[in-house]
């Protein structure tokens, strides 16, 4: 395994954490019921399957719980982080919930309303399974806060193979200005929009991809920590390139999610999009052929690079039936629950000594990659920034979806590395 320059890691300082570890001594979780509500945004296709297979894990190794679907559908948690945001505000928090390695959980870290897990780290031997580079992620003051159930990677370019072939684009591009190239012939070959896009966060997702691109996973790298300017050249440069291939993409994107826009690529009407590896459990879940219906390569320019994301499960403060919420969090470090989730979720699992032959072809790939490339946190999945940094970019992406502004947004990208950094 690689090391994770993990940018993320240098943020918080230290905290001191009310109820670590054991009962949180208001009662809250004495007595409580056998119910274990767990809070995703997993509602359907391949995301549901996914979690299906784990709660049939967890349902055969622990009968005496019952399995509550706390649900909340919208790609990338765009609706599900604002009712749980307000639902630990309110002191009524689900038993467990999904958080990202990094930043996003450093934020439930530095707000108290997580608590340290690592007693089951030690008792279930996690320490000798899950790479050091995950759990320092998770990590603060000696203190392990989640279960990391998976790893996604999000620099994929998914591709209609038929789509291509009528344009006569035989190879996929190694540079972004090759992909434009390849996009004007897909256009002047009738395909409108080559380049399928959705809401808000799907942009902030391709955007980031393209920063990966143009600035390198080391510049890129420097963009969380300070170390990377705003408003330097190279992020002029990776925005016009983002907004030239904005003019390539459909117009209806802000009323898309993101199996939409996979749907616009499968179904021919467009001939690529840039989506996480989810959307390969999603095309597994609809059976369709890898090689002949769907392709994928890295986006272009990002060759070699992995841009990383891990959903990771968590025990919060007063978490309701805790005793419960522990084992689920044992069923997702547990060899079966890592294999049951993630050859249906389209990730790779954690664990170092899964089969790699249980997984498809696209996963096998994936693992390779995860040991031989270089390891960049995912913006738009919660591993590089905390939530309000992104939700600073994620609006200022939004706004140029219709001003078409690259100076604009540029400024209101520094403004928000000037909050979060102190440096523009
Ligand atoms: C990510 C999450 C993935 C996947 C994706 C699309 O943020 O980590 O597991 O669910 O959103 O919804």
């Amino acid at each position: 395994m690689r090391r994770i320059p993990l940018v993320a890691v240098a943020a918080a300082a230290s905290i001191v954490l009310a109820g670590c570890g054991e009962d949180d001594g208001d009662g809250s979780q004495a007595g409580a019921s056998n119910e274990v509500e767990v809070f995703t945004w997993w509602s359907e296709g391949g995301e549901k399957a996914g979690l299906d297979g784990l709660v049939q894990v967890f349902e055969q190794q622990y009968p005496d719980q019952t399995f509550v679907n706390g649900v909340v559908a919208g790609g990338a948690g765009s609706n599900a982080k604002n009712v749980l945001a307000s639902r630990l505000e309110q002191g009524d928090p689900p038993s467990t919930f999904q958080g990202h390695a990094g930043g996003e959980l450093r934020d439930y870290i530095a707000q108290e309303q997580i608590q340290d897990v690592g007693h089951l780290y030690e008792e279930e031997g996690w320490n000798d399974v899950f790479p050091e580079e995950v759990v320092s992620l998770l990590t603060e003051d000696d203190a392990i806060y989640s279960v990391p159930a998976n790893i996604h990677r999000a620099n994929v370019v998914w591709a209609n193979p038929h789509v291509l072939k009528n344009a006569g684009v035989s190879q996929p591009p190694d540079s972004i200005d090759a992909w434009l190239e390849d996009l004007q012939a897909l256009q002047d070959n009738g395909v409108k929009a080559p380049l399928a896009v959705a809401t808000d966060w799907t942009q902030v997702h391709l955007f980031e991809t393209v920063l990966i691109a143009d600035l390198g996973p080391e510049a890129y790298n420097g963009l969380w920590t300070g170390e990377t300017a705003w408003d330097s050249a190279e992020v002029t440069r990776a925005i016009e390139d983002y907004a030239a291939l904005m003019e390539f993409t459909n117009g209806d994107r802000a009323g898309l999610d993101w199996p939409d826009s996979n749907q616009y690529m499968i179904s021919g009407r467009a001939a690529y999009t840039v989506m996480g590896d989810w959307s390969y459990a999603g095309f597994e879940e609809a059976k369709l052929k890898p090689q002949k219906e769907y392709i994928w390569f890295p986006v272009p320019g990002t060759d070699g690079v992995f841009d990383f994301l891990a959903d990771s499960f968590t025990l919060p403060v007063d978490a309701p039936n805790a005793e419960g919420t522990e084992n689920w969090l044992r069923t997702v470090g547990s060899a079966e629950g890592q294999e049951a989730f993630n050859t249906k979720k389209g990730s790779i699992p954690v664990r170092t000594d899964a089969d790699p032959q249980a997984y498809g072809e696209y996963q096998q790939e994936a693992m390779q990659d995860w040991q031989s490339d270089t390891i960049v946190p995912s913006l738009a999945h919660g591993a590089a920034a905390p939530l309000g940094w992104l939700e600073e970019i994620t609006s200022a992406i939004g706004e140029f979806s219709s001003s078409k502004d690259t100076g604009k947004l540029q400024e209101a990208l520094v403004a928000a590395a000037e909050t979060y950094t102190g440096s523009g």
